[in-house]
């Protein structure tokens, strides 16, 4: 039965993170996967992530299984962080979470969620979007349509033209929209485009699914939220797909929370349990570690006050880095690179073909997604000048 399987093509960003891996290159650069990585190339844990194992390692009692619906501790603090404090959503009490396997998980139980309520919606995707959005959503049985984001000549957002797409967008269709730091392209709507986007859907009707990945690594943790929290202001219905692989450095422990915004309280209840049905069907209950380590920082002063604080410092070095690479690629390359310093988060484009990513990877050990995506926290005191010369040598 099973020798028909083909083997498969390698996923484009994991199977470049591998081919970097196994490249004995002693130069070389590793621009694929978003995750962190500070100046030594490391993927640090944070301390209060350390402080906060070693208090529940020493506390803990039971490795029973987390209920469908997560930690609770988890998911009081992870609506706050994302909703704020001051939410009226949340005081009005119709919000409802789920923790789930990473963003990933949360984004699965968010499709499930617009499939159980709608099998026939459409999901707006920007062009261009994250690849894994596809297989993701797509597995579900949702059906897409793209809208343009992402303009190369200005390497910013073409904003009329996505307004022109998502004016076709109606009541019971879905868009999907980043919340901040926008993956592969860095560039973001400002609050004024924010406001814009909430007016067509409350004229039109369509429900935003925001994709909130990166909250803290653009300008931080409440400005990065900002068009999310206009958005939950002003409409009924709102879906969240929350990560805290990124901004808690939690990666491998997959934690992540679908969030809604829902119309009143018994409407919140019946999504939690259509979510834990859809949970239960696909994973059962979700792991543990990683949200009891987040629930413990999100919901403490002193945990929490550590995390803001080298949270900010990881959000500096990655601004100061957009600043530094913009220099070092016009001094070496000549040309406009000032797009890489109004980009927010991990990653930007370089603008450059496929053929000189490729010509990156095989001649100089520089490796970069084939769009030319590159995670801008890859970079470091010690490859910036061998990257931007590199990059001359194949422009
Ligand atoms: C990325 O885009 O590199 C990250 O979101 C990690 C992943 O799973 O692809």
């Amino acid at each position: 039965m099973l020798q028909n399987l083909q083997q498969l093509p390698a996923d484009p960003i994991l199977g470049l993170v591998a081919a970097c891996r196994a490249d004995r290159n002693p130069n070389k650069v590793d621009l694929t996967v978003g995750i962190y990585m500070d100046d030594q190339g490391v993927c640090p844990v944070f301390e209060a992530v350390k402080q906060a194992q070693r208090t529940l390692e020493a506390e803990e009692v039971t490795k029973a299984y987390l209920p469908a619906v997560g930690d609770e501790n988890f998911n009081f603090g992870i609506q706050r962080l994302t909703l704020g404090e001051a939410s009226a959503a949340l005081a009005d009490d119709r919000v409802c979470s789920i923790q789930t396997p990473g963003g990933c998980g949360a984004l699965r139980i968010g499709a499930e969620i617009i499939y159980a309520a709608a099998p026939n919606a459409r999901v707006w995707l920007s062009d261009p979007t994250w690849p894994v959005h596809i297989p993701l959503l797509g597995s579900v049985g949702l059906e897409f349509q793209a809208y343009r984001y992402y303009d190369p000549e200005t390497h910013g957002v073409n904003f009329d033209g996505m307004v022109q797409d998502l004016k076709k967008a109606v009541a019971g269709d879905v868009v999907l929209l980043q919340g901040c730091c926008h993956n592969p392209c860095g560039a973001d709507l400002s609050l004024s485009e924010w406001g814009v986007i909430a007016d067509m859907a409350e004229q039109q009707g369509f429900t935003p699914f925001i994709d909130f990945a990166y909250q803290g690594l653009g300008d931080g943790l409440e400005q990065d939220a900002a068009g999310l929290r206009l958005l939950v202001a002003r409409l009924p219905e709102v879906i969240i797909a929350a990560s805290c692989s990124k901004n808690l450095g939690l990666y491998r422990e997959r934690t992540g929370a679908t969030i809604v915004v829902c119309r009143d309280a018994a409407n919140a209840r019946a999504i939690t349990s259509q979510a834990q049905v859809a949970a239960r069907r696909i994973y059962s209950m979700p792991p543990a570690h990683g949200a009891l380590l987040a629930g413990r920082i999100l919901t403490s002063d002193h945990l929490g006050g550590i995390w803001r604080a080298e949270l900010k410092l990881v959000c500096q070095r990655i601004n100061n880095l957009r600043s530094d690479l913009r220099e070092v690629l016009e001094l070496r390359c000549g040309g406009d690179y000032s797009f890489i310093e109004r980009e927010k988060g991990m990653f930007s484009f370089l603008g450059l073909s496929a053929q000189q990513t490729r010509r990156l990877r095989q001649d100089f050990g520089v490796y970069m997604l084939d769009s030319s995506r590159i995670n801008v926290a890859g970079v470091n005191a010690r490859n910036i000048d061998y990257l931007a010369e590199s990059v001359s040598k194949v422009i």
